[in-house]
């Protein structure tokens, strides 16, 4: 039977009836599936549960609303029992002549309450990326897309422009959730924080590993059906690594596949956008119509003059910078260590003012960084190209290689330093990106030197 009143406004009357304890996710199936008028069994066979666990769960559920509501509350006059309990608030808040039903029967949530920026950063200061975010709303507005992961090289702005679209189109969704998983959580502690934003439950002192993550997963996708949620997942590499030429799940967080695979692959209303250094192929293996994958850049020429001019009064400087952008592929995190070390840009010689700058800490360790998202023959490409006086073309490159590769890798494997604008190409030969080049022969000197000194 359709049920006209909207479960989440039952809950949320259990919630607020119940409070200070709370409704565990277990008790919450129950009590969804005994609204949509499921027997224990099916429960149980649908969310694979021994079905005598389900009975305990339920019967201890209706022990619980009976002391609350101070009323005889069980499996079978749940349902109508709930509805005259939402229609007697309605009335009586009609009484008191204010609030409206929506008003009411909502969990109507603050600002506060919907959107949980987290550790997103400030985008007051944000410039340029209208075509990116132009592509991202229109990917957003297809039904069929689930997921969109921005990837590309470090300190490109990834996080800028998702945070930037995030909040752009924050009206067009019922929550908006930011986490970074600079330093990964388990997924099933993800999925429960999740669950607790938009739940609206504190479940404080709940173990999340105790939870079944199916259950967990279930749960989650059951809100993405009936909310518009945006889900924003920053730093998504910490959870891949890099072996010979793929990416794969880090071993302790394999489950974290399951968690796309069902956002991917399973029919809702909600986004997942996710900001990664690695191109995540191996999501496009659950479903390839349902996510899409933008390769960001620097920025555009433009918005790097705007950029400098934010920052640089003097028109030398500006200059000076604008001159060297170029061979920092634009990308506004080596602009900003350039435009705070103005003192090495000095001179004419771009060439050496790009050495100069290899050195210094804050961009070695940001290349290092960068290098870390390479595969094997990304890194065996690079290497060559960094030793090379002129541009190579791709015959010369292959037969350099040290173990011969199938076509199809060595051109994957171009395309995405291409991708990640560490390499550029022109009349068919390929050169690296010069601060990077200044960077490796310096490296690749040391260990040689270094290995020479212990033979
Ligand atoms: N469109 C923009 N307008 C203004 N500043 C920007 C823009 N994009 C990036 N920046 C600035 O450049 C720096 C790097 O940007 P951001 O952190 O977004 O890069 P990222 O690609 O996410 O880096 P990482 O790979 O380290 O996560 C930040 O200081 C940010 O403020
Ligand atoms: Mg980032």
């Amino acid at each position: 039977m359709n049920n006209p009143i909207d479960f989440e406004s039952v809950l949320s009357l259990i919630d607020r009836t119940i409070s200070p304890i709370y409704l565990n996710p277990t008790q919450e199936i129950v009590l969804r599936e005994v609204w949509n008028g499921k027997t224990y069994a099916k429960m149980a066979d649908d969310y694979n549960y021994d079905p005598e666990y389900i009975k305990t769960v339920g019967c201890n559920l209706w022990h619980t609303l009976s002391c609350a509501f101070d009323e005889q509350i069980n499996k079978s006059n749940f349902v109508p029992c709930m509805r005259r309990k939402i229609k007697d608030v309605i009335i009586d808040q009609k009484n008191k002549s204010t609030d409206d039903r929506s008003q009411l029967l909502s969990t109507n949530l603050t600002d506060q309450q919907s959107y949980h920026w987290t550790t997103a950063p400030d985008t007051k200061h944000f410039i340029g990326r209208g075509q990116e975010i132009k592509l991202l709303e229109s990917w957003s507005q297809d039904l069929d897309c689930r997921c969109i992961v921005v990837s590309g090289m470090v300190g490109c702005g990834k996080t800028s422009l998702v945070t930037k679209f995030a909040k752009d189109v924050k009206n067009q969704f019922d929550y908006v959730i930011w986490f970074s998983l600079d330093n990964p959580p388990s997924i099933k502690t993800l999925i429960h924080n999740y669950l607790k934003l938009i739940s609206q439950h504190p479940n404080h002192g709940i173990d999340s590993e105790s939870l079944d993550l199916s259950l967990l997963i279930s749960q989650l996708i059951d809100y993405l059906k009936q909310k518009k949620i945006l889900l924003v997942l920053d730093n998504l590499q910490s959870i891949f690594e890099v072996h010979q030429t793929s990416i794969y799940y880090k071993k302790e967080l394999e489950d974290y596949g399951q968690f796309f695979r069902a956002i991917i692959s399973t029919n809702h209303k909600s986004l997942l956008i996710c900001t990664s250094r690695l191109k995540p192929k191996l999501l496009e293996y659950y479903a390839t119509n349902q996510i899409k994958i933008l390769g960001l850049q620097g920025f555009a020429k433009q918005t790097t003059k705007k950029f400098i001019e934010s920052k640089i009064s003097s028109a030398s400087d500006r200059q000076k910078l604008l001159h060297l952008s170029e061979s920092l592929q634009n990308n506004p995190q080596l602009l900003k260590i350039a435009y705070d070390n103005l003192d090495i840009v000095s001179g004419d010689n771009i060439e050496q003012v790009v050495q100069e700058l290899s050195l210094l800490e804050t961009i070695t360790s940001l290349l290092e960084q960068e290098l870390s998202c390479l595969s094997n023959l990304d890194k065996e490409i690079t290497c060559w190209l960094a030793i090379s006086d002129s541009p190579v073309s791709s015959a010369e490159l292959s037969n350099y290689l040290e173990q011969s590769h199938p076509r199809i890798k060595f051109l994957h494997s171009i395309n995405s330093l291409i991708e990640r604008s560490l390499i550029s190409q022109s009349d068919g030969t390929y050169s690296l990106m010069p601060i990077m080049k200044s960077y490796l022969r310096r490296r690749l000197v040391k260990q040689a030197l270094q290995s020479r000194s212990y033979n």
